[in-house]
């Protein structure tokens, strides 16, 4: 009897403390922990900043499920892949902005934020770019044009740009890309100064992952972006790709996020999303208390960011929107869910998580 009270009381207490966190759990452990948060909440009106995800165009035209989602949720959009190179400009003298315009349209009927990704970047790379024979005089002048092109094509309809990505290795050297190849280190600032005097309204961003890594690649990212703040070279804000996972350091994050602010820069966590299954097996499952461990770290990343200067943040940005559109289980062959909705587009506690960030 007495141990019949017992559980009683355990079980009680365990809804109770779940129920705090504003989910409810299933007495049967391996069901689905559902968050309750009434269907009229949505993460773009709950959040005191811009909070977004990365898009597919394809999805977009063709899931219902897909597309409403994005549109009840999100406050700002950035193109997955229509806005890379290897999209927009194919071939030297052609431009293909189908898929681009596409977005930027559906972001305009549905009163969204488009941030451009991204300008200048080693992959993503056409064969005319990385097959281009020319003096150091015709590699800048394909640099610029093809900056100011874009740029001006989506002048003011695109707030904002990644305008250079990834160009650091994680040790901290500049990554010996073509760009670095054919125009020297200040391709970079050079880059910035093409993007501004083609959109001086745009906000112009310097984007990269691995901040939360440690010092070596962080240190090397803060002293590019500050030294460009020094020249007066028009840059706005640095972009933290924020490809985590579960079980990183949680003071990394907050390393990142407040070394960040310290730049005085606007302040976008541009791609998060947090796997749940680094390791590789392949016979892992989502449980619930794997779940609510993710709940808890997107609300602490989202608190940290919400603790810097509102002047600062630009927002939040996941990239992608459901587990089942992750670029991850297709890039590492491996199941994982690190995104706040579910296979089916269903809120996961990672959803509650992200509102639990900002009370
Ligand atoms: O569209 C072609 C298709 O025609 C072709 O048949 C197929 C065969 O491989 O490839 C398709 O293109 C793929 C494209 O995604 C669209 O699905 C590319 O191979 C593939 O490399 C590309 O991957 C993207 C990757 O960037 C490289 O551009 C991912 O979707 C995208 O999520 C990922 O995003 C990056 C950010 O831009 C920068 N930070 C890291 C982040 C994750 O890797």
């Amino acid at each position: 009897m007495k141990k019949l009270l017992l559980l009683a009381m355990l079980s009680c207490s365990m809804v109770l403390a779940c129920s705090k966190r504003g989910v409810t759990t299933d007495p049967n452990p391996t069901a689905p922990v559902v968050p309750v948060v009434p269907d009229n909440t949505t993460l773009q009106n709950s959040l005191p900043f811009p909070f977004g995800a990365a898009v597919n165009i394809g999805l977009l035209k063709t899931n219902t499920a897909y597309r409403a989602t994005v549109v009840k949720e999100y406050s700002s959009l950035t193109a997955e892949n229509a806005m890379k190179t290897g999209s927009l400009h194919p071939q030297q003298n052609t431009y293909d902005w189908t898929d681009a315009d596409y977005l930027v349209d559906f972001a305009k009927q549905n009163n969204k934020r488009i941030h451009g990704h991204t300008l200048v970047w080693y992959k993503s790379l056409p064969a005319w770019i990385t097959n281009f024979q020319g003096d150091a005089a015709a590699w800048e002048n394909l640099l610029k044009t093809h900056i100011q092109t874009i740029v001006t094509h989506f002048k003011g309809k695109v707030a904002s740009w990644d305008v250079v990505n990834e160009a650091f290795e994680d040790d901290g050297t500049l990554r010996n890309s073509i760009w670095l190849q054919k125009l020297g280190p200040d391709y970079i600032a050079r880059s910035f100064q093409y993007a501004h005097e083609a959109d001086p309204d745009a906000l112009l961003f310097y984007n990269d992952y691995g901040h939360e890594y440690g010092p070596t690649k962080r240190t090397a990212i803060l002293n590019l972006v500050n030294n460009l703040k020094t020249r007066g070279i028009p840059i706005n804000g640095i972009g933290m790709q924020m490809h985590t996972r579960y079980n990183m350091t949680e003071s990394n994050w907050l390393t990142a996020i407040t070394t960040a602010a310290q730049t005085g820069l606007k302040v976008h966590i541009s791609e998060l999303d947090i796997a749940m299954n680094p390791d590789d097996n392949q016979s892992l499952t989502l449980t619930p208390a794997l779940a609510q461990t993710q709940a808890q770290k997107y609300a602490y990343i989202v608190k940290a960011y919400n603790a810097i200067p509102k002047t600062q943040q630009f927002g939040i940005t996941t990239w992608n929107v459901s587990d089942a559109d992750t670029w991850i289980t297709g890039n590492y062959n491996r199941p994982d869910w690190p995104l706040p909705f579910d296979n089916n587009y269903n809120r996961k506690p990672a959803y509650q998580g992200i509102l639990d960030g900002v009370k």
